[in-house]
């Protein structure tokens, strides 16, 4: 009992004394935030687009609908604002926004259902253990599996894209996998397990080099289910590393080790870490630019959102791995990471930003659209690595 009570007062102090998690910070990420235009009393949400997504050319914050990408992403920012303050005011308002994206379970367009619903119901149901919200999260899951295709052992990412691509399979699918293991362990059925781990492994033999960077996009043959076309959409070039679907990977295999317990996964998480500290290295700051393989860097946009998805990731996978000096840096590099995001450099000044908290990210820069803006998903793994920092902080 004298051992718990210690204990329990050092983690206090551990999270007293961190650098990083500090009252201060979670005030000043408060206060950004409620400079929003969807958290003022007069916002109209009678309208189609209520989600902020980035700012737009003219300044202003671009919204989206609910079957956007990124629709969960700010419910999800509410939600670790809550967990983070631990004050009602947000939990009101996340659950507010969660439940707008109810009809989204229903969505087999695309494959983004998982993205969205995880970071929204996923939260939610975490919170409340609300039996509708469960419901909704297993249908979304259901949804998802209509889109594998058994003799290619993947999740078909996109439809639209058909002149160029028969079965596109972007790197970033394996983060829809997380929605398939929570409803295998809520339901028991092997068949969300199978297809996840099936899409795992199919995208671990065809979307890496031999350095464990990535490809971006994978194309297979809807017949011979071989992977005929190894390409990008959002990088620099085909064979080169983009930087967020590098983060992508890192966080994809360390979510699916935590959830199986297959040691391939977490090998396969190592190797795609080892890239990215020893092969890519980053830069003095640790936020990447937005592609690995750009030689002159000098001109070129940051990706904050890499970085933001990277800590996180780094932060679980230093929890996960048996190697005690990785362990060390894997902690080390996403805090680097996470106090470079919250200095001024990155983290958007009072009075600016119109509710982001995190500047320069780059979402697709060949298409010429959202470079070196605010992106909602940025600050959502921001806010989702310091809530892992402060769980590494109290457990230990
Ligand atoms: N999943 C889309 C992106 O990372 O831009």
């Amino acid at each position: 009992m004298l051992l718990i009570v210690v204990c329990s007062c050092k983690s206090k102090n551990a999270l007293k004394e961190s650098k990083l998690v500090k009252v201060e910070l979670i005030e000043k990420i408060e206060n950004q935030l409620k400079s929003s235009p969807v958290l003022q009393d007069d916002f109209d949400f009678s309208k189609r687009s209520v989600f902020p997504r980035t700012l737009d050319e003219s300044g202003d914050v671009g919204l989206v609908s609910k079957r956007d990408w990124t629709s969960g992403f700010y419910p999800g920012v509410l939600w670790y604002s809550y967990l983070l303050s631990e004050k009602p005011y947000w939990k009101e308002k996340a659950t507010a926004f969660t439940e707008l994206l109810e009809s989204e379970q229903l969505n087999a367009s695309n494959h983004d259902i998982g993205f969205k619903m995880m970071s929204s119901y996923g939260l939610a149901y975490k919170d409340t253990k609300n039996e509708d919200y469960k419901q909704v999260l297993i249908q979304s899951a259901k949804t998802l599996i209509t889109r594998f295709d058994e003799n290619i052992g993947c999740i078909r990412s996109w439809d639209h894209h058909k002149d160029k691509w028969e079965f596109p399979v972007i790197i970033d699918n394996l983060m829809n996998l997380e929605l398939l293991y929570w409803a295998w362990k809520e339901t028991g059925d092997a068949v969300y397990l199978n297809i996840a781990n099936t899409h795992a492994k199919t995208t671990l033999k065809n979307h890496f080099r031999s350095d464990y960077s990535t490809y971006h996009v994978v194309n297979y043959d809807t017949i011979t289910g071989v992977a005929k076309d190894k390409v990008t959409h959002q990088g620099y070039a085909d064979n080169s590393c983009w930087a967020r679907g590098e983060a992508w990977a890192l966080y994809g295999y360390t979510m699916a080790y935590r959830e199986t317990q297959d040691s391939e996964f977490l090998k396969q998480a190592e190797y795609v870490a080892n890239y990215i500290l020893n092969v890519a290295k980053l830069p003095n700051d640790f936020v990447p630019t937005w592609d690995f393989s750009l030689k002159d860097v000098a001109e070129e946009p940051k990706d904050a959102s890499a970085a933001a998805v990277m800590a996180s990731a780094f932060y679980e996978l230093s929890t996960l791995t048996t190697n005690s000096e990785n362990k060390k840096e894997y902690v080390s590099v996403a805090d680097k990471m996470i106090a470079s995001l919250s200095t001024d450099n990155y983290f958007n000044v009072p009075g600016t930003g119109h509710g982001f908290l995190l500047k320069h990210s780059t979402g697709a820069k060949p298409g010429g659209g959202e470079i070196d803006v605010p992106l909602v998903y940025a600050d959502y793994y921001y806010l989702e690595a310091l809530y892992r920092k402060k769980g590494i902080l109290t457990t230990n």
